[in-house]
């Protein structure tokens, strides 16, 4: 069923769910159905002057202990949200491909979450798999090799039903490992390497992160109206002309990017989810989901010197829940001269290619329907879970969904051909490579042609990926749309 005829038969015409009865005379002449659902970021007054904070960077044996603490998102109003260390988020891990790696982790919440390692290849029963819980009030530890090329992956909660919660509260934070291969590269570093978690909020008014998402948003995502880095809401971070080193993860729950810069200018993608890319690709804009990275150099010798230059949103197509606002990010003021000592690399990464025709096996999988209310068991006046489906399946923690045999290649299909909600995939336990895209866009994107672990699918869009699988155990697959995911639109496969 498509979202208009669901928000029909629950009896709410669809602008009616957005603006209230008293807007609708105003634009009864409108199509309601292309209407945007998605409310516009708001910036506050004085915004961009708070200078973008940038989380602490541990390493190994660094203690983590989600709880419940206070944090000024917009400036002067420290409310209530959820952090693993100090204030909203988490530390940055920074750790060497080869090491092993001790996290002791306390849930100082009042109910179950855990950790998962988005972006990182560690054993099934480190994973975070929503059946490993950590009790309120327990401890457990993480520990792991770090056996995998250089890339930011991050982490976050992964309990079932609550993941979009727990996320959209402020639990989250960055994972980078470092290897001397890409250290011989010179990309720009120490101040010239910014790790930016993007991530929109909906606060009360004292400032407290709220999470209780209609029916609607358990739809299309829940969405905030005050967009943050790194915890904070428009910030700004003075530069020098030079290239920086971006490192971006999308931490929303359901929020598509279209990362731009304000003046137009292009800028370079170097990496993905997995790592490097073999070699950059010049873009002006990029589309980034949630659970997707990109690794992008910014070269700021181009803006002039006392000038302002914003990260922004730009608005896009292919969705009518999102994309028709533009917002600004951040500021980037470059405020001195100093001399480009950066050189870019012809050659940043040398992966293996995945080959199509090495695939013993080829698994579809159907995400563009939506289940119809009163079926698949889901009887009653209104279903509340299991709206969104893979194959019409919805999440079953014990059910073996697919099973894999041990070192194969595939190609996993995801069809959204019927679809009208974008769904960014993301498998646990292994990289991917895109091989193509048919329907909508229609092509494999610049940043898309690295190692990825999440794929977005947008409506119309079928999408096939080349997967081997080295680890065994059992893994999820899931929409990181975190609404999605918590209303069930996630698979258990076993490889072994
Ligand atoms: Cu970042 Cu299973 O997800
Ligand atoms: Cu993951
Ligand atoms: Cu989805």
């Amino acid at each position: 069923m498509k979202r208009n005829d669901f928000l029909k038969t629950l009896g709410l015409g669809t602008a009616g769910v957005l603006v209230g009865e008293s807007l609708l005379s105003g634009c009864m002449n409108h199509d309601m159905a292309a209407m945007d659902m998605v409310t516009a970021p708001t910036v506050v007054e004085g915004a961009f002057t708070t200078i973008l904070p940038i989380p602490e960077t541990i390493t190994s044996g660094t203690t983590l202990n989600a709880r419940s603490q206070n944090a000024a998102i917009v400036a002067g109003k420290a409310g209530q949200v959820l952090g693993y260390k100090n204030g909203i988020l988490g530390p940055i891990f920074r750790v060497q491909r080869g090491s092993t790696v001790t996290i002791p982790f306390t849930n100082g919440l009042s109910e179950e979450t855990n950790i998962h390692w988005h972006g990182l290849l560690v054993p099934a029963n480190m994973d975070g798999h929503p059946i490993q819980m950590v009790m309120a009030g327990q401890s457990f530890n993480y520990t792991f090799k770090i056996d995998q090329a250089a890339n930011m992956a991050w982490y976050h909660p992964h309990p079932h039903e609550k993941t979009g919660k727990q996320v959209f509260m402020g639990l989250a934070g960055m994972f980078i490992v470092e290897s001397p291969e890409e250290k011989a590269l010179n990309l720009p570093s120490g101040t010239y390497e910014l790790p930016l978690v993007i991530q929109d909020k909906r606060l009360d008014t004292n400032g407290a992160v709220m999470y209780s998402p209609t029916l609607e948003e358990v739809m299309i995502g829940y969405m905030g109206e005050t967009i943050t880095v790194n915890g904070v809401n428009a910030p700004f971070q003075n530069v020098t002309t030079r290239t920086y080193r971006l490192r971006i993860v999308n931490g929303s729950n359901g929020r598509i990017y279209s990362l731009a810069l304000s003046n137009g200018n292009s800028f370079m993608v170097i990496g993905s989810d997995g790592g490097l890319l073999a070699a950059p690709e010049t873009v002006t804009s990029l589309l980034l989901a949630p659970g997707e990275r990109a690794d992008l150099l910014v070269d700021f010798s181009k803006i002039a010197l006392n000038s302002d230059v914003f990260l922004q949103s730009n608005s896009f197509s292919g969705v009518s829940s999102q994309g028709s606002q533009s917002f600004k990010i951040m500021k980037f003021t470059v405020n001195k001269a100093e001399t480009d000592t950066f050189k870019m690399p012809t050659l940043l990464n040398s992966f293996t290619s995945l080959s199509a025709a090495a695939a013993t096996k080829t698994r579809t999988f159907d995400i563009g329907v939506m289940m119809e209310m009163g079926s698949g068991g889901h009887g009653g006046t209104m279903a509340m879970k299991g709206m969104h489906t893979i194959n019409g399946k919805i999440f079953s923690i014990d059910r073996i969904d697919e099973s894999v045999a041990l070192n194969s290649t595939e190609i996993w299909e995801f069809d959204n051909t019927n679809g009208d909600e974008p769904h960014p995939m993301h498998l646990h336990g292994t990289f991917f490579q895109v091989a193509n895209r048919t329907g909508g866009r229609g092509n494999t994107l610049p940043h898309e042609k690295g190692l990825k672990d999440t794929v977005l699918v947008m409506p119309g869009e079928k999408v096939r990926i080349i997967v081997k699988f080295e680890h065994t155990g059992k893994f999820v697959f899931h929409c990181h749309n975190l609404e999605h995911e918590d209303d069930g639109m996630m698979l258990n496969f076993e490889v072994k």
